[in-house]
């Protein structure tokens, strides 16, 4: 299934990253991007991991993919060719292929070897091949050369962390990353956001470093937590975001509850405080 999106100059771009594995990138890019598309913003998810898991976990098994992130990355297809549909309305997706795990490697001998992606978006946006509000970009568990082109493409970057030992020493070392890319290859990238994953606040030390999280990084940290819900890790195997999987459990909620700050952050809701906002969205006021 083909997409029909544009990408034009509005689109934001923001990268999901953590080089920790397992702390809910892949479910925040899905669900965020589910629950921004039910709110009425278009959303393209770019999933730039090898393991494949956002593709599958909207519905897309390898089987269904023929081309993706790779093909864009090394110049051989555009990104309207790689873009698919998925069944959330507003909510496409460029997938990962099996070529993508060998990319790390063929990428170093490549010219502007950090900036594929960056280029390929701008000439889409030149082409005026699609047109999305959001463009989140699900990042694999490590700060190779993937996460850096996702970094030098991206206008921020959100981290999800997972409440638990030693979680904020990754962060900070996740953080020098993102500055030291601003400094060497885009000024615009800046650390917008923090979200906190699977917690459990029964648990005294998910508590401690939620709180600490809190205290060290002050007001980018999301007030809206994702709780840990058995919901949200059974969507993907049905092949959806958990907003189509059981709207009304504590994950769905949640994701909501995230997407409506983000908003208020991007000034499209108003804010808590009665601050603007642009234009009324649906369903972020069920949350
Ligand atoms: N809120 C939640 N409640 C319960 N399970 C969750 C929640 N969020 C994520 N999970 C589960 O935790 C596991 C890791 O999540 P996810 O794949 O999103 O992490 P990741 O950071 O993308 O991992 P990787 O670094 O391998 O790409 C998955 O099995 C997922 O279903
Ligand atoms: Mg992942």
């Amino acid at each position: 299934m083909q997409a029909a999106g544009k990408l034009d100059g509005a689109a934001r771009v923001i990268a999901i990253v953590n080089q920790k594995g397992g702390v809910g990138k892949t479910t925040t890019a899905v669900n965020l991007a589910a629950a921004l598309a039910a709110c009425g913003q278009r959303t393209l998810v770019i999933d730039l991991d090898p393991q494949g898991n956002a593709s599958t976990g909207v519905g897309i098994p390898a089987r269904a993919r023929t081309l993706g992130i790779y093909d864009i990355l090394i110049g051989e297809c555009a990104f309207a060719e790689a873009t698919m549909r998925t069944d959330t309305p507003l909510f496409d997706i460029v997938p990962s292929t099996m070529d993508l795990s060998g990319a790390e490697i063929e990428l170093v001998g490549m010219p502007r070897r950090e900036w594929r992606l960056a280029d390929a978006l701008a000439a889409a946006r030149a082409a005026d091949e699609a047109c999305y509000d959001y463009i989140l970009i699900d990042c694999p568990p490590s700060l190779g050369l993937l996460t850096l082109n996702a970094l030098t493409a991206a206008d921020g970057a959100l981290a999800p962390l997972q409440a638990e030992f030693l979680a904020l020493e990754g962060l900070s070392h996740l953080k020098r990353t993102i500055d030291m890319v601003a400094e060497r290859l885009n000024p615009r990238l800046k650390l917008e956001g923090i979200v906190i994953t699977m917690i459990d606040r029964r648990v005294r030390l998910a508590e401690a470093v939620a709180d600490d999280v809190r205290a060290h990084f002050g007001a980018i940290v999301y007030r809206a937590e994702i709780p840990r819900n058995v919901r949200v890790s059974e969507a993907p195997s049905h092949g959806k975001p958990v907003l189509l999987y059981d709207l009304n459990c504590s994950g769905s909620r949640a994701y909501l509850r995230l997407a409506r700050e983000f908003l208020q952050r991007e000034n499209l809701l108003p804010s808590p405080s009665g601050g603007g906002g642009r234009r009324p969205v649906g369903l972020a006021s069920a949350a």
